[in-house]
């Protein structure tokens, strides 16, 4: 059986970016598949947190993956924090990784601005964390949207580095993008990424937000004059993002969405798209309210811990052996 490895950062509450592009795919794996999904709360402080608000999101994003349909029956779901077998190899994958190469990645490029008397050390060696996480659990398969690529590329160089320096014990990853929704754009600014940090709200749609809220964001989504509903990435961004979040809700392929709204503008499309964003997100965000506060999250999540460290350890003693760290016995 193939193991499956994901985060998600508790930096805010999910946009459907995160659901369309990640959580979705993360539920049917679990059927024939190892999983481990992960809330990854250390790479969320590489950036300024309040302490209360990320406790919050911590248990929150945990009752995400659960409303999501996560099924801790056949999944390990942990938090980060909880298994300190991942700063341990992240610093062993530090060690390898090149200053170079960690400047290249161009979500540091994008969050690093300004001047670097102020940039968190953390942001440059975030990606071998992340490479850390993933290797800790023999992954084959890393489900991921499409902003995470390069880091997966960093990742397998990593994984064959170390194999070839010291011993052949971490398995080189694939990464898994979906062929729909691995980039959700934002909603006022389709040619930006759909982000939980965006600071215009109107730019995200939150998995968190009410039926009425997203129906008033979607009517407010920029597209263009024309009225004609094509996809067309370049001209057209604004509509092309919503052709996709319709077909990723629904499973409709481009075609058949721009078939549908032949002759017609786009109140009754975006009217669609919005219903359609609602029906993947209220009955998950029922199921979510009846978890967030109750004990079983906790069990859950203390299950989780254990089984991740328990794995975890086996190939951080595996690694450190093979780099000399520590003692034989
Ligand atoms: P994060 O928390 O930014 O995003 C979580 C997942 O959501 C995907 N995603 C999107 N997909 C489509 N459209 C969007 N607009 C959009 N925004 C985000 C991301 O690609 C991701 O799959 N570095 C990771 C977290 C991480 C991780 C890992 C992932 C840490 N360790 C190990 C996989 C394996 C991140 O910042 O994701």
């Amino acid at each position: 059986m193939k193991t499956i490895f994901s985060g998600i950062q508790p930096s805010g509450t999910l946009t459907i970016g995160n659901y369309l592009g990640a959580m979705q795919h993360f539920i049917p794996l679990q059927e024939d598949h190892h999983c481990y999904y992960c809330i990854v709360d250390e790479h969320a402080v590489t950036v300024p947190q309040d302490r209360l608000e990320l406790r919050r999101n911590i248990r929150s994003l945990a009752a995400l993956y659960l409303a999501s349909g996560i099924d801790p029956e056949k999944t390990t779901l942990f938090i980060q924090s909880e298994v300190p077998a991942h700063t341990q190899m992240g610093w062993i994958m530090q060690c390898i990784s090149y200053i170079g190469e960690l400047e290249r990645m161009t979500q540091f490029k994008d969050k690093a601005t300004g001047s670097k008397e102020a940039v968190s050390s953390s942001l440059l060696t975030y990606p071998p964390l992340m490479a850390a996480d993933i290797l800790l659990y023999k992954t084959d398969i890393v489900p991921v949207g499409d902003d995470q690529k390069q880091h997966m590329e960093l990742t397998r160089n990593l994984a064959q580095r170390f194999n070839n320096k010291f011993n052949d014990i971490l398995t080189v990853p694939d990464v898994s993008i979906p062929k729909s929704g691995a980039r959700i754009m934002s909603l006022q600014d389709p040619t930006k990424k759909m982000s939980k940090s965006d600071s215009n709200e109107k730019g995200f749609i939150s998995m968190l937000d009410e039926p009425k809220k997203i129906v008033k964001k979607v009517k407010s989504a920029v597209t263009d004059s024309e009225g004609i509903v094509k996809f067309d990435k370049e001209n057209k961004p604004g509509v092309s993002n919503l052709i996709t979040i319709q077909s990723a809700c629904t499973g409709k392929s481009v075609e058949e969405i721009e078939t549908a709204y032949e002759g017609k503008g786009y109140g009754d499309f975006k009217q669609d798209v919005a219903d359609a964003v609602v029906s993947v997100l209220e009955p998950i965000q029922k199921r979510y309210y009846e978890l967030i506060d109750s004990e079983k999250l906790d069990e859950i999540l203390d299950d989780g811990a254990d089984k991740a460290s328990f794995a975890a350890n086996k190939m951080l003693r595996k690694a450190k052996k093979a780099m000399g760290l520590g003692r034989v016995r």
